[in-house]
Formats: C-alpha cells, structure tokens, sequence
C-alpha cells in the first residue's frame, strides 16, 4: 500500500504546528503552550520521518534519543536565565553542526556509488555544509565570549576583512567545484570536500571574534538564523519537506529577530558584525566622577515612592544580574496597597536578549497587563511622579538625542521626563554602549547606589514602616 499520502499529511499537520507554535511565542502568556506546540511538532516530524525510511540503527536512534532529552532537561533546569543567550548558542552550534554532518555523509555516499552528482544536490550539500559549518564554530566562539571562556574585547587583525573576503572566495570556488563540473587541479572529490569544510569552520571562528562581547545576542539570533538554513539545505539533501520548512522557518524568525534587535539598537546589521562596538574596551568613556550627583538611601526612596501617585519601573540587565525581580514585585505590590497607580516600561533591548524583562517579570508573577512597551508609555513619563530605574542604564541614557553620541537615535524610555527619577544600581559605571549617562547628573534624579537585590529588600522593609 502507498502510505507517501499518509505521511505527506503528517508532515503538513507537524508544518503547521510550527507555524502555529512560532506565532503564540508573540505573547508571554502563549508563549509556553507555543512552545510545546512546536516540540510536540517535531516530535511528530521525526516519528513519520523514521517510520517513513528505513532506520538502520533503532537502538542507536533510541539511545541518541535519550540522552539528547535527558541533556535538554538538564539544562532547561540548569542554566540560569541570565546564561541563556550562551545555551541558545551551544544549541545553534549543534544545529549547524548536524546539518552540516547530513550534507556531508550524502556527499561521501553519492561519491561511493560512484554516480554523477545533479547540480541541485551539489549546491544543496554544498550550502549545507558551508553554513552548517560556519554556524557550528562560530556559536561556540559567541558561547565562548559570553561565557568569559575568550576575552570580550574584538580580536582584530590587519588585513581581516580582506582575509576573511578571500576566504570566503576560496569556499566558494571549492564549493562549486564539489559537483564536478570543474577539476581542481587533480584533487580527489573527497580532498576538496575536506578542505572546503576546513575552510568553512575557520570562516565561522574568523567572522565571529572580531564582534565585541556585548553584541553576541545580536550574532547568536544571526547564527540561530543560519542555523536554520542550514536545516533548510539538508532538508534538500535528504528531500524532506518538513526540513525545509522547519528550518526556513527558524531562518525567517531568526534574521526578523536580528532586524528587531539592531532596529531598537539604532544599529545596522553590517555596524554590529563588522564594526568592533561594544566589547570591555568601550568602557574608556567611564564618568569622570567629578560631577555631582544627589544620592539616596533606602529610607528616602522609600518616602518618595510611599507618597507619590504613580510609579513607573524601568528595569535593566541589572535588575537580572541582581536576580532582583522577586523583591521588586514585592516593593510594587507594598506600594499598590497604598494606592499607587504602579506600571512597568519595558524597553525592546532592556538586558541581554530578547524578552529578557518579560521573561524575568513574568517568573515573579508580575501581571502582564503592568508590562507596557516603548510606544505605549513613553508620552506617560511627563505625567509620571516617580519613575524607579533598576539597573537599567543605555536604554534610559537621553544621550542617544545626541547626533554625536554612539548611541544617536536609539529609541529610548524618556525616564528624564518624569518629576523624579530613582536610579538604582551599584555606581557611576556605564552600560554596555560604555558612555556616560547625563540622566545621574539631573536635577530631578536620586541614585541610590547599591546592588539592585540588597536595596529592594532594604526598600521593602523602608515601604513597610513608611
Ligand atoms: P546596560 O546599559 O547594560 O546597564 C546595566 C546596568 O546595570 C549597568 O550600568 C550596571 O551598573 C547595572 N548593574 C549591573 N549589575 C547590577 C547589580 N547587581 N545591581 C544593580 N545594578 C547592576 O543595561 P540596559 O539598560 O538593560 O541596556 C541593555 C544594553 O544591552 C543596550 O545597550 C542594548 O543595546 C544592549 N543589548 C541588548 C540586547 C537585547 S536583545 N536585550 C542584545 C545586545 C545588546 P553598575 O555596574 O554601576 O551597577
């Protein structure tokens, strides 16, 4: 009996599902069935994949199987949230690496049967395993940054670019030359597959080490990107469909989140990967320290936040690397109960990744119907008593008004704008753009200096007794 029909409709409905999973991760609150919408996809898209084909191992699969749930759990339970942007890249990188080994063993395969290679395959191996190869050592050099493993600081060279151009010329000649059509100087098939492999891993570490530290969420959405068509070539290789659209998919969303990213960062693509920004060593710009600044302790923040209306929080990658959110949301609920109308502001790139606050917010029950984007709450601040900065510092740095600065037009939360302004976070340093922040040095700011968890909790027992 011909079952292709059968499993054709399998793949659709395990299509499908993806699609729908992607657009539930739109919002925190569909965010986790969207999720399991789309494992729950894949795991059907594998079942129908292996029940289709004939599985030479089952025992091999089974096991594989395991382990890959039983490393996915771990680390799902694991890995603090602060260090998932490092675990995405990891999982881009075995992603890369996997389609890259696809293209690969069908590569080894056709030239063992000694038959003619359509140009079609050759191009689908050949991109496969360039970009899976790329995307494979590129990730763990992104991993590596944001682990501390490698210094964050771009690693240059001279003459980089124009290396990395000849480079990537090199790859595709070979790549070309894997169908055939030309001889490469009587190398084997095999010789020249291996060296454009070779050449493709160093491209992936040369493209990534000359990026700062700070911009390796932006290259890790770039490479979770590739990752995806990566999948999408070896969907070709193989011929299967769900492959080509699971991994167009995370290739569309992937380069759309990049977009997003260096949008809300006023930052082009081409700035972010070949312009050395960020990094340890923009830190230069540091305050001088020599401007006066109004600092507060607990007991004061206490009484300004206690007596006014209404309160706006604007938190930063501070405030998740003090894994302060729970106090926090004790602090507003204390102030509520007094009457204080309290909202959340959240910026697209407050943190280090996309939905950073969200996610954080979301983990101290903070209602989502309190988080407000940009757009819709930048006109309140004028109208706001006291807007509470916990240790955000770029995304509320009025700097960006300024044509010369580094971060010019970058789209920020007018905090500046409201009667007063609590900052809190440990000292004068900059953010990740390294500059400094006139918004310390306003009139109508107080920084209450300290790490973001230890002066919650200070201002929570303040509030009380307030
Ligand atoms: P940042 O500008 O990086 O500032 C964070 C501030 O938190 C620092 O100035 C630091 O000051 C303070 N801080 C650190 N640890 C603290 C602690 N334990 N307690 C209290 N404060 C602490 O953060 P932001 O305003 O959220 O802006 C994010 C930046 O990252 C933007 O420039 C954005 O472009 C960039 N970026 C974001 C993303 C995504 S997708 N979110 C991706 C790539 C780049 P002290 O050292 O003085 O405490």
């Amino acid at each position: 009996m011909d079952l292709s029909f059968l499993f054709d409709l399998t793949y659709l409905v395990s299509a499908t599902l993806f699609v729908v999973g992607l657009k539930r991760l739109q919002s925190p609150a569909t965010a986790r069935q969207g999720n399991a919408l789309a494992a729950l996809a894949m795991l059907i898209a594998i079942v129908a994949t292996l029940v289709e084909n004939d599985v030479l191992s089952w025992t091999g699969i089974l096991i594989g199987m395991a382990v890959g749930s039983l490393i996915g759990g771990l680390a799902a339970r694991m890995v603090k949230m602060t260090d998932m942007p490092q675990m995405v890249g990891i999982f881009n990188a075995f992603g890369g690496g996997a389609s890259a080994l696809v293209a690969a063993a069908e590569f080894v395969r056709i030239q063992q049967m000694g038959a003619p290679m359509a140009t079609g395959t050759s191009l689908s191996i050949g991109l496969g395993s360039l970009i899976g190869a790329v995307t494979f050592t590129g990730s763990f050099v992104a991993f590596g940054k944001l682990q501390g493993l490698i210094g964050g600081n771009p690693i240059t060279f001279p003459l980089q670019k124009t290396f990395n151009a000849l480079l990537f010329l090199a790859a595709l000649a070979l790549g070309a030359g894997l169908s055939g059509a030309f001889a490469l100087g009587g190398l084997t098939p095999l010789t020249v597959f291996t060296v454009f492999i070779g050449i493709s891993l160093l491209l992936g570490v040369l493209l990534v080490i000359p990026i700062g530290g700070a911009d390796m969420p932006v290259v890790i959405s770039l490479l979770n990107s590739y990752s995806g068509l990566a999948a999408a070539a070896a969907g070709f290789v193989v011929g299967n469909m769900v492959l080509i659209i699971s991994g167009a998919l995370v290739g569309a969303a992937g380069l759309i989140l990049t977009i997003a990213m260096c949008k809300a960062m006023n930052r082009s693509l081409a700035n972010v990967a070949f312009g050395t920004f960020g990094g340890e060593s923009t830190t230069a710009q540091v305050a001088s320290g020599e401007k006066p600044v109004r600092s507060i302790d607990a007991e004061q923040a206490a009484m300004v936040l206690a007596y006014a209306q209404s309160v706006v929080v604007v938190p930063g990658y501070g405030l998740a690397v003090a894994q302060a959110q729970h106090e926090l949301r004790k602090v507003m609920e204390q102030l509520e109960e007094r009457g204080v109308d309290v909202k959340y502001a959240i910026h697209p790139v407050a943190g280090r990744m996309p939905g950073h606050m969200n996610v954080l917010l979301a983990e101290a029950d903070v209602p989502y119907d309190k988080l407000f984007d940009l757009d819709e709450i930048n006109d309140d601040f004028q109208r706001t008593d006291v807007v509470l900065v916990v240790g955000a510092n770029d995304v509320v740095n009025p700097e960006s008004r300024n044509p010369q600065s580094v971060i010019a037009g970058m789209p920020i939360l007018d905090v500046d704008r409201a009667k007063n302004c609590i900052v809190m976070k440990r000292s004068l340093s900059p953010g990740f753009a390294g500059i400094d922040n006139p918004l310390f040095y306003l009139d109508g700011t107080m920084m209450f200096f300290g790490d973001a968890k230890v002066s919650m909790s200070d201002l929570a027992r303040e509030v009380r007794e307030a």
